[in-house]
C-alpha cells in the first residue's frame, strides 16, 4: 500500500514542485492549502506532470477543526510537509500579527494533531534567514542563530523552537528541519513555477519579469559590499532539486533513519553566486540581454551567505545537481509559458 503524505501549502511554489516528486517516488499525496498564495489549477497542474491526480482539501491550517477533519477523512497519515505559511519579509514588517498568528498557529494545530492521528513525523520548512549574516562561511547547521531581521525570520526561529519543545516534551513524533536557501526556479516542463502575487521582491521573479519587458529595469541592491564585484552573494538551489530533499526526508522519517528526534539540515548548493554573476548566468543561459543598474543598498540584507550542505549531502544522500544556467533557463520558460497563458 502506498504510504499517505500531507502536505500543506502544497499548490504553493516549493509545495507543488514537492508533491510531484513525491508521487513520482510512490506517494500518495493529500494536499491541504487555503489558496492564500496559489491557485486550485495547480492541482490541475500537478497532474498532467505526474499523471496522478493529488487529495486536495482546500482548508485554512489556522482553522483546527477543519485541519482535523483531513485527517479523519484521510485515515492513515503517516507524514506531514508543512510548508504552508506567509513567506514575504517586507510584509511581514507591517503585519507582525498576521505572520506570528499565521506561521506560529497553523504549526502548533499540526504538533496537537500529529499524536492522535498515529502521524509519525513533519518536515518542517525553515530558512538560512534563521542564521542571519553568519561570522563563518560557508555556514554549517551548528552555527548560532542570529536575532531575526524580520518578524517572518522570527517566526522561522520559533516554529523550530516549538518543534523541539514539542518532542522534548514528549510527545511521540520526529522531525526534521530544512533551511533552504535562496529556492529558484521552476518544473523542465514550464508547467509549475513561482507565482508572485505583484510586484515580486525575490530576485529572480523579479529578473524574468524585467527580460519579459514586464518591469522597466532590475534594480540592483547595492555593489559596495564585501564580495569580489561589490553586490550581496546568496547560495540559488534549484526548486526540483530542493523538493526531492523533502522525499529523502520523509523515507528517512519512516524507514527510522534519524539520528535524533529532530534533525537539521542545510538544503543548498554550497556555491555562493553574488547577484551580478547571477544576472550574467541568465543573459548566458537565455541569450536574452537584462537591463539592469545599480542602486543603493535595500535595508535588513545580509552581505552574503551560502550553505555547508556536507551534512545533507552525507546524512541523507542528497546533493543539488542541477546547474544555475539549466535553472535560470526553467525560471525563462516558466515566464515564457505565463505570458503565453495570458497571465502579467
Ligand atoms: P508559497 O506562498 O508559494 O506557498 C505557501 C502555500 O501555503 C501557498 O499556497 C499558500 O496559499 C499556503 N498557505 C499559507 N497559509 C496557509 C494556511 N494558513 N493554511 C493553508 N494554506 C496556507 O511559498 P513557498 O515559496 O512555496 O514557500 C513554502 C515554505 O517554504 C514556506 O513555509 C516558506 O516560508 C518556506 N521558505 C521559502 C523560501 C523561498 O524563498 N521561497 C525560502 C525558505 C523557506
Ligand atoms: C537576493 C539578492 C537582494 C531583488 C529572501 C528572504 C529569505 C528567504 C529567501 C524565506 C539580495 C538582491 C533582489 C531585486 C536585487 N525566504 N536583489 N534586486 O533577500 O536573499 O532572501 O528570500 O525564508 O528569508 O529574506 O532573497 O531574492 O529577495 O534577494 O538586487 O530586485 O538579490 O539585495 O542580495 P533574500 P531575494
Amino acid at each position: 500500500m502506498k504510504e499517505k503524505i500531507l502536505v500543506t501549502g502544497g499548490t504553493g511554489y516549493i509545495g507543488s514542485h514537492t508533491v510531484v516528486e513525491l508521487q513520482n517516488a510512490g506517494y500518495d499525496v493529500v494536499i491541504v492549502d487555503n489558496l492564500s498564495n496559489s491557485s486550485a489549477d495547480v492541482v490541475d497542474n500537478i497532474e498532467k506532470i505526474s499523471g496522478i491526480r493529488p487529495a486536495f482539501e482546500e482548508v485554512d491550517c489556522l482553522n483546527f477543526a477543519d485541519l482535523e477533519s483531513v485527517f479523519s477523512k484521510y485515515q492513515g497519515i503517516k507524514a506531514i510537509i508543512h510548508f504552508a505559511a506567509s513567506k514575504a519579509v517586507g510584509e511581514s514588517v507591517q503585519k507582525p500579527l498576521l505572520y506570528y498568528r499565521n506561521n506560529l498557529v497553523s504549526l502548533i494545530n499540526l504538533l496537537e494533531l500529529m499524536p492522535k492521528y498515529d502521524v509519525k513525523g513533519i518536515v518542517f520548512s525553515s530558512s538560512c534567514t534563521v542564521y542571519g549574516q553568519p561570522d563563518i562561511l560557508p555556514v554549517t547547521e551548528q552555527a548560532p542563530i542570529k536575532k531575526a531581521e524580520s518578524p517572518y525570520g522570527n517566526t522561522k526561529q520559533i516554529n523550530e523552537e516549538i518543534i523541539r519543545d514539542t518532542i522534548t516534551s514528549g510527545a511521540p513524533i520526529n522531525a526534521i528541519l530544512l533551511r533552504y536557501f535562496n529556492p529558484i526556479g521552476a518544473h523542465p516542463t514550464a508547467i509549475l513555477g513561482e507565482l508572485p502575487n505583484g510586484v515580486p521582491q525575490n530576485l529572480v521573479p523579479y529578473l524574468t519579469q524585467t527580460a519579459m519587458g514586464i518591469r522597466e529595469k532590475l534594480s540592483v541592491f547595492g555593489d559596495d559590499y564585501n564580495t569580489p564585484d561589490g553586490s550581496c552573494i546568496r547560495d540559488f538551489i534549484n526548486v526540483v532539486d530542493l523538493a526531492k530533499a523533502h522525499v529523502i526526508a520523509i523515507h528517512r522519517i519512516l524507514d527510522d533513519l534519524q539520528k535524533d528526534k529532530v534533525e537539521v539540515f542545510n538544503i543548498g548548493t554550497g556555491i555562493g553566486l553574488s547577484v551580478l554573476q547571477l544576472i550574467h548566468a541568465f543573459e548566458k543561459a537565455t541569450g536574452v540581454k537584462l537591463n539592469y543598474q545599480i542602486v543603493g543598498r535595500r535595508a535588513g540584507d545580509i552581505e552574503k551567505v551560502w550553505a555547508d550542505p556536507a551534512l545533507a549531502n552525507n546524512e541523507l544522500g542528497w546533493t543539488a545537481v542541477e546547474t544555475i544556467e539549466d535553472t535560470l533557463l526553467s525560471a525563462w520558460n516558466w515566464q515564457l509559458k505565463l505570458r503565453e497563458k495570458g497571465i502579467q
